[in-house]
């Protein structure tokens, strides 16, 4: 999948990560029950004492009117909803978002 498929999200990523240089890598992977989304980046990190609060409604560290602090809620809830998980490891220069949907959905 390139980024550049979606304009909203070249816009959106941009936004968040390239302005000042920086890498994404997206990756997928069929594994046995699941398929695997990975999103990797090179920015800052997300430090430790911030990891928990990352998927709070309106938790952002941006400025006022720059983000909504909604991004990762939504993306929590849509995992939630397709019955998938999301793992995060982070430090300065390497941040990888996997996410897991089974590829069995019950209702
Ligand atoms: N890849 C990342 N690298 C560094 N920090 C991140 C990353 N992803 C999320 N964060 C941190 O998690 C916080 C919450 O992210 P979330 O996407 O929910 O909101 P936001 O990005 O601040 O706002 P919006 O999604 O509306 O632009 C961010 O403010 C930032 O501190
Ligand atoms: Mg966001």
């Amino acid at each position: 999948m390139a980024v550049d498929d979606d304009p909203e999200v070249l816009r959106a990523v941009e936004r968040d990560l390239m302005a000042e240089g920086g890498e994404l890598k997206v990756r997928t992977k069929l594994e046995p029950a699941t398929v695997m989304i990975e999103i990797r980046d090179n920015g800052a990190g997300i430090p430790p004492e911030v990891q928990p609060r990352i998927f709070e409604p309106f938790y952002t560290t941006k400025g006022v009117g720059e983000g909504t602090g909604l991004g990762l809620d939504t993306v929590y809830r849509i995992v939630r909803r397709y019955h998938g998980d999301i793992r995060l490891e982070s430090k300065p220069g390497d941040t990888c978002f996997q996410v897991r949907l089974p590829l069995d959905i019950k209702e």
